[in-house]
């Protein structure tokens, strides 16, 4: 049995630490069988010490508990899962070890359409760690905003398979969707959505008990796979300018990301946002509030940021929006 006094500095405590934070502070009330698997490893030796074993990196409960659906785990109550586990590890250390925690959120569209929504013209979709590319297509995707002002907004061809609903604050529903000409993105590991076991891992990677995410992303990547975006490979602060220049200098450049710059060093976010300035574009960053302390300083005063990501353009903070998308509280119009 796990002793937090004799194993106080192993990596098996690591582990239990890890594992009860997620099992506390991400999975309850959201995923019962993840709260479950994770409370159950947090006192289980041997699964512990399965996990203790994996690089520092591929620990994440996200990605083994990924890793062991992708490869047949029961999902339900804990015991039969860790049986499972025990006997099948073989099969899911591989998984673990190859891939990564992507998820890719169609949904975060909706909480950028407002800002998009206001450029006129044509416009040139650049993505920055895009992951399977998911948030490419915001003009093919049917919006339902609530709130403020409740609306309806589908692509011009007809409701969409995929229906993002927003909860908007501070400002109109959006009345029409951009007109993206161009689309490209950048990852350094992007995700092939036309590949089918490719998507059947953005699937897993929604947590049990999220049906509804789940099939709004499968629907996604279908739209993303009858007409793929090119996903260039390599690290953002080494390819952005590149990517940046086959843009078409007709249609205005928006560069965007959403929960991408929070993996990278301070230094490094230095950097990108010195190539972004550089860049004739329009800048998009919607991510937690201390990865740009420079736009957090520009917040109202008294603006709550605990859970929520800034949206900001061109480093003005205009909204705080829901980190699945599903709101946006506007600071001004
Ligand atoms: C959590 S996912 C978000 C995907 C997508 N932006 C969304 O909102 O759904 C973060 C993505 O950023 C990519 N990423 C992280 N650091 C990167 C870097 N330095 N260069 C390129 N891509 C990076 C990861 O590979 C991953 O696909």
């Amino acid at each position: 049995m796990f002793d937090p006094i004799l194993d106080a500095d192993s990596e098996s405590d690591q582990v239990a630490r890890t594992y009860a934070r997620f099992a506390a502070h991400e999975t309850a009330g959201v995923s019962p069988i993840y709260e479950a698997w994770a409370g159950g490893v947090t006192a289980d030796e041997p699964v512990r010490a399965l996990i203790a074993a994996l690089p520092v990196a591929k620990r994440q409960p996200n990605l083994v508990f990924a890793a062991s659906r992708h490869a047949g785990a029961p999902v339900g109550p804990y015991e039969p899962w860790r049986e499972w586990l025990l006997e099948h590890w073989e099969s899911v250390r591989p998984i673990v070890m190859a891939r990564a925690t992507q998820t890719n959120e169609a949904a975060r569209c909706a909480t950028l359409l407002p800002v998009l929504s206001r450029i006129e013209g044509p416009v040139a979709l650049l993505e920055v760690g895009a992951s399977a590319g998911l948030c490419l297509y915001p003009d093919q995707y049917s919006y339902r905003f609530t709130s403020d002002a409740p609306a309806a907004l589908n692509p011009d061809s007809g409701p969409s398979p995929v229906v993002l609903e927003c909860a908007l604050y501070g400002t109109p529903a959006p009345t029409r969707l951009p007109d993206v000409v161009w689309r490209a993105g950048i990852d350094r590991n992007p995700l092939d959505a036309t590949d089918p076991d490719t998507r059947s891992w953005l699937e897993t990677l929604v947590w049990p008990g999220q049906d509804e995410r789940r099939e709004r992303i499968a629907a996604a990547a279908r739209i993303a796979a009858a007409a793929p975006a090119p996903i260039r490979v390599g690290d953002l602060n080494e390819v952005l300018a590149e990517v940046a220049a086959d843009a078409p200098t007709e249609a205005t450049l928006v560069v965007f990301h959403s929960a991408v710059l929070v993996y990278v060093s301070t230094a490094d976010r230095a950097r990108f946002r010195d190539t972004v300035s550089n860049l004739n574009c329009v800048w998009i960053s919607n991510e937690g509030a201390h990865v740009f302390p420079d736009i957090a300083s520009r917040l109202p005063t008294g603006v709550d940021t605990d859970g929520s990501f800034v949206l900001a353009v061109d480093e003005e903070p205009v909204a705080l929006t829901g980190p699945h998308g599903h709101s946006h509280t506007a600071f001004r119009v």
